[in-house]
């Protein structure tokens, strides 16, 4: 790395090294420095889009839902395992069965920033920052832009994924003015990890980057390995963290969803429910309480572990409460809670202030019945 930004940076033979600003917001906000053996520009074929747009079933409706998520096929391709099943236009969520690493080309999202949680599956995330190892409860934060692989180490690999169309930030409130993560949040800078092992790839011939904007594929073809990069510095770069990193915030009484949160989009939330201690107070009860969720929809998607509140819960499953009427714990659950001490339940939840809606891929494993299921 040059001592000062924006100055020659000379390869032992002499030539340059190609400078590259990865920047967020225009050039107004976090952003990296990267240094490439090649410009990152050198196009040598294009092919025609296609698109790729979530098929919406249902624009509108208001009950509750519940999904089957490992009912999803696995595929061997990547991008063709991704399936989305509930959108609005701050997110998507996906569910991805990758059967096969993606090694033939390179992805790109261009619109939105990824958060991949790993359910299942264990591999390397393979970026132009370096190398992120990840394994079951990780999220991987991908920033827009991104070109990455991801190569598992085996066939049995299950992803919940969240497109965001903003950036994917720490919740405010756990940040410091100047950018630290405080003392009051569950996790901290520790507990984030940052892409290691960049291996600088000097090599010419044709690199496809499948490249995703505004719901269509683009393939673009490099003349240059992607992963040329030399060095790099800077606060835009993807990142992991384990949901079992998470440090749970417990009370006396029951605590609300905000004090699970773990990052926070434009409109979205997304928060980690983990084992944890339940609630001290004598009279307590650790069921939650019935909820109007008035104005934002809630999902939830189940990891592992048991869950209190509802009956008939498999893992990969996804619940919809949707914004406009009440949901609760399923009968005989509150009382069955009293007394209960720990938790073993492990979900991760989205929730959007805009409804979401429900693709065709979503009908096709959708539970029937849930809705009357607290008529039981
Ligand atoms: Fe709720």
């Amino acid at each position: 790395m040059p001592h000062k930004r924006h100055t020659q940076f000379r390869k032992p033979d002499g030539s340059l090294y190609a400078e590259q600003l990865f920047s967020t917001e225009g050039f107004s906000s976090d952003y990296s420095l990267l240094y490439h053996c090649h410009p990152p520009t050198r196009i040598i074929r294009t092919e025609a889009p296609y698109d790729v747009m979530p098929n919406i079933a249902e624009e509108k409706m208001l009950k509750h839902r519940s999904f089957e998520g490992f009912k999803i096929q696995p595929h061997a391709d990547f991008l063709k395992s991704r399936v989305p099943v509930l959108v609005n236009n701050d997110c998507h969520i996906v569910l991805a069965a990758p059967s096969h690493s993606l090694k033939d080309y390179f992805y790109k999202n261009a619109d939105a920033d990824e958060m991949l949680f790993v359910h299942e599956g264990s591999g390397k995330l393979l970026t132009q920052y370096g190398e992120l190892s990840f394994a079951y409860g990780d999220y991987l934060v991908i920033p827009r832009g991104c070109i990455y692989q991801l190569h598992f180490d085996g066939d049995i690999n299950r992803l919940f994924i969240v497109e965001s169309f903003s950036p994917i930030r720490y919740p405010k409130r756990y940040v410091s003015k100047w950018g630290q993560l405080l003392e009051h949040s569950p996790y901290c800078e520790r507990d984030i990890r940052t892409p290691q092992q960049l291996n600088t790839v000097d090599e010419k011939g044709d690199f496809l980057i499948k490249t995703k904007k505004k719901g269509r594929m683009y393939h673009i073809h490099y003349g240059h390995h992607p992963f040329d990069v030399i060095g790099w510095d800077g606060c835009c770069y993807p990142f992991a963290f384990s949901i079992h990193d998470f440090e749970p915030i417990t009370g006396r009484v029951h605590q609300p969803p905000p004090v699970h949160q773990t990052f926070e989009g434009n409109n979205f939330v997304v928060c980690s429910f983990v084992p944890r201690l339940f609630d001290y107070h004598p009279l307590s009860i650790p069921a939650p309480y019935n909820h109007s969720n008035i104005d934002s929809d809630e999902l939830l998607y189940y990891v592992d572990g048991d869950f209190m509140s509802r009956k008939n819960v498999t893992r990969g499953m996804i619940t919809l409460h949707p914004g406009g009427i009440p949901h609760g714990p399923h009968p005989g659950s509150v009382e069955k809670s009293i007394g209960a001490k720990e938790t073993k339940e492990l979900a991760v939840m989205v929730d959007t202030f805009h409804p979401l809606q429900l693709t065709i891929e979503a009908l096709a494993i959708e539970n029937e019945g849930y809705t009357m299921s607290w008529a039981e």
